[in-house]
């Protein structure tokens, strides 16, 4: 398999054009395909990757370092509160020495105002492709992952009906990449998005923007609604989940009054009856299971987040396989 896009950064999949993200998506299918028949998929033989982490994480650090094993190579996990980072060594001196180490260098930073920042430095100095493991404002592999996950179960996207839909939860002030990356992706594959949010929890405006300028060029369609029970009326996917304020405002506390004064937006039963008869309930997890959705619903025939969070490995695997190579 040869490394089609070798050294390209993968920080935002709005730097990737239609066709890249295609052939992304190609090799996750082959990738999947290979996993399942136990094929040797040796594409990264001796190859190495560093995987920084400032936060916490299951699917992202488990996916990359078994999705790397099973290309043939090492993934070796970085905390980075127990790296000279902690007493300050810069995102360049990072990025300069790993790269000189190994064939790429993955990142998790989701500090607001700084995690994408900070991606890009490092992607400034390093000589090898760096992956954004999320960061304050994207989470493109989730979002490649929720693609190849909506491409398997409705074929063609075009005039898929999708909604993302804010949801209250206590677990932690979650970091709005999740749906930022999915309302700039989603309209480039044609599909109607519907993005619902309770007055407070903005995205960007410059984001907004964009997802619009991409529904155009794409074939898509983009709305925004405050009214929780429209963004379900007919969806053929829902993705409730949380997103913190942090637009409006930058405090780390996790509850506040405005928070708890939306504590209705849950995804329900109800809520579920509201969609086509077949629709979807997606979502990129660890979902606060009770505040954000019912047991009944995450649990229930309509949910696809396990097939969502499987396609994490082999979406990673394909960033890793056609991105990292010979130096
Ligand atoms: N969806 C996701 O990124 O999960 P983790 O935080 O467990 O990596």
């Amino acid at each position: 398999m040869k490394p089609l896009f070798k050294g390209k950064h993968f920080i935002t999949l709005q730097e990737w054009t239609k066709a890249e993200i295609d052939t992304l998506l190609d090799v996750s299918k082959q990738l999947k395909h290979e996993f399942y028949s136990n094929k040797d998929t040796t594409y990264l033989k001796n190859k190495t990757a560093f995987l920084m982490f400032f936060e916490q994480s299951t699917r992202t650090r488990n996916s990359m370092e078994a999705g790397l094993a099973q290309l043939g190579g090492h993934a070796t996990f970085l905390d980075t509160s127990k790296m000279q980072i902690s007493h300050g060594e810069s995102a360049k001196d990072t990025a300069t020495i790993l790269s000189s180490y190994g064939h790429g260098i993955a990142c998790r930073n989701c500090f607001w105002g700084v995690g994408n920042k900070y991606l890009r430095e490092m992607a400034e100095h390093s000589t090898v492709p760096v992956m954004s493991l999320q960061d304050d404002l994207y989470h493109p592999m989730q979002g490649l992952a929720d693609l190849m996950t909506i491409q398997e179960v409705f074929g063609e996207t075009k005039r898929v009906k999708v909604s993302i839909i804010w949801a209250y939860a206590t677990s932690h002030k979650k970091p709005i990449s999740v749906p930022l990356t999915q309302i700039l992706l989603f309209p480039r594959y044609a599909m109607d998005v519907t993005l619902a949010y309770p007055e407070g929890y903005d995205l960007p405006e410059w984001a907004i923007e964009q997802a619009k300028q991409n529904a155009l060029d794409g074939g898509g369609t983009f709305q925004i609604t405050h009214n929780m029970e429209e963004a379900f009326r007919g969806a053929d996917v829902v993705i409730p989940k949380n997103w913190g304020s942090w637009v409006n405002n930058q405090s780390d506390a996790v509850v506040d009054d405005l928070l708890e004064s939306y504590k209705s937006w849950k995804c329900t039963e109800e809520m579920i009856a509201l969609g086509a008869p077949n629709v979807k309930y997606m979502h990129a997890l660890p979902a606060d299971r009770g505040n954000e959705v019912e047991d009944s619903v995450i649990d229930g025939v309509h949910s696809i987040v396990y097939q969502e969070a499987e396609n994490r490995l082999h979406t990673a695997k394909a960033v890793m396989a056609m991105t990292m190579g010979d130096k």
